[in-house]
């Protein structure tokens, strides 16, 4: 399917932005990853940049991520005829523009006061769909009306309370989103020793915990009403937030509750994702986490080849963590993910400029995996194969 005339010309943006400089304009916001954290430094609460910012441990997983992209390299083909492409494409019943979605961010509040509001208008304003997390600074119907017709699927963290989560289901699936991602790999908070060094946990301070706050199963679990004795409402939510006990088995029951199609994050082995799979999920994000649960863990793009040839096809995989870049992207691609999930970059643009900087950061990551993808010779996702890349030397 090539470009009809309702595709955005995302690589325009940098037209956009030459034709701007001939009148002595430079971009307001910055254009690089490391520019967008240093810029995002700068205005953040020391607390809030380090929440986003960090990693567990030595940060190591952090930076095995982004070494993992390093070890290949595209290898461009010449004369295609690449003028007319496509990124179009759709992963579980979901359309999207490109194969780049924004990956769910908890208590997104501490980052700007516009928080997920802010993200899903960003987001749909492009076509592309963004993953709500249950910790969310707006509730899951405050930050649907935000995003209007854009696409959305809902982020869950696996709450112990089994009326809790059937509920947050409930509503994800009333206010319209296209899917459910279960993530499996925080059933506990890691050590992560830069939040540790301010003593800082968000959600302690009663961020982050709309989706619950709102929640009729969750308050019916609370003697006196939220406003009434907010710490009451923070014990509550400790009580039921990680969820340790959890076995493939309950996967299954958990797969029951929601007629949407459901992904599990954070897999890294090809023998969970078999599991998965037979415990009826729909597909798979391959994930660390951003780095931020075990130091010295595989980097999830290490981890991508073997998911996907142990799925087989039966189900889209997906990748996220260290993607900052369109190369990113269509390494990733070519290596098996359906689509990949950005996380931190757009953070970064969040809190430098709520809505707008969030906007600009998608929009000079879909611009660059256009011009990657032309500039190696190829015009639509399904060209995104192995054949582009190589290991480096
Ligand atoms: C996250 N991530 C995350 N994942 C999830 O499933 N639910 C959540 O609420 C959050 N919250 C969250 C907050 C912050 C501040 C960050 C940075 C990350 C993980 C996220 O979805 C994703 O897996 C990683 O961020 C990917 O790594 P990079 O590419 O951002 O480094």
């Amino acid at each position: 399917m090539l470009r009809t005339m309702t595709d955005a010309p995302f690589s325009m943006f940098q037209n956009e932005i030459y034709f701007r400089g001939i009148a002595g304009e430079r971009p307001a916001l910055p254009m690089t990853f490391d520019d967008l954290q240093a810029a995002a430094e700068k205005v953040m609460s020391e607390e809030a940049y380090g929440y986003v910012a960090g990693s567990a441990g030595s940060e190591g997983t952090a930076a095995a991520n982004r070494a993992a992209f390093d070890r290949w390299r595209i290898l461009p083909r010449m004369l295609r005829g690449v003028a007319t492409r496509t990124m179009r494409t759709s992963v579980l019943g979901t359309a999207m523009p490109a194969p780049v979605m924004l990956g769910p961010v908890g208590v997104q509040g501490i980052v700007h006061p516009d928080a997920e509001l802010a993200v899903a208008r960003a987001a749909s304003a492009l076509g592309l769909p963004f993953c709500l997390s249950t910790v969310s600074s707006y509730s899951l119907e405050e930050v649907a009306e935000a995003a209007g017709d854009g696409p959305r699927w809902f982020q869950l963290y696996w709450p112990k309370d089994v009326s809790v989560r059937q509920s947050l289901l409930k509503r994800a699936e009333a206010a319209g989103y296209g899917a459910i991602v279960v993530t499996l790999d925080t059933i506990m908070l890691a050590w992560r020793p830069r939040d540790l060094r301010t003593g800082y946990l968000p959600f302690l301070q009663r961020q982050g915990l709309a989706n619950y706050f709102t929640d009729p199963a969750f308050q019916s679990g609370l003697a006196k009403p939220v406003e009434d004795d907010p710490m009451a409402a923070v014990g509550h939510w400790i009580g039921m937030f990680g969820n340790p006990e959890a076995t493939w088995e309950d996967l299954v029951d958990l797969r029951a509750d929601t007629s949407l199609p459901m992904l599990v994050k954070g897999i890294l082995d090809p023998e969970d994702a078999r599991r998965a799979i037979d415990c009826g999920v729909d597909g798979i994000v391959v994930s660390n986490h951003g780095g931020r649960q075990v130091d010295g863990s595989i980097a999830a793009l290490d981890a991508l080849p073997r998911v996907v040839e142990a799925v087989g096809g039966a189900v889209p995989v997906l990748l996220d963590s260290g993607v900052r870049g369109g190369s990113d992207i269509a390494k990733a691609v070519c290596l098996g993910a359906a689509a990949v999930l950005i996380a931190r970059p757009w953070v970064y643009g969040l809190g430098i400029a709520g809505e707008e900087g969030v906007r600009h950061v998608l929009r000079c990551v879909l611009a660059e995996l256009d011009l990657t993808m032309a500039l190696s010779g190829r015009i639509s996702v399904e060209e995104l194969n192995r054949e582009m890349l190589v290991p480096a030397p």
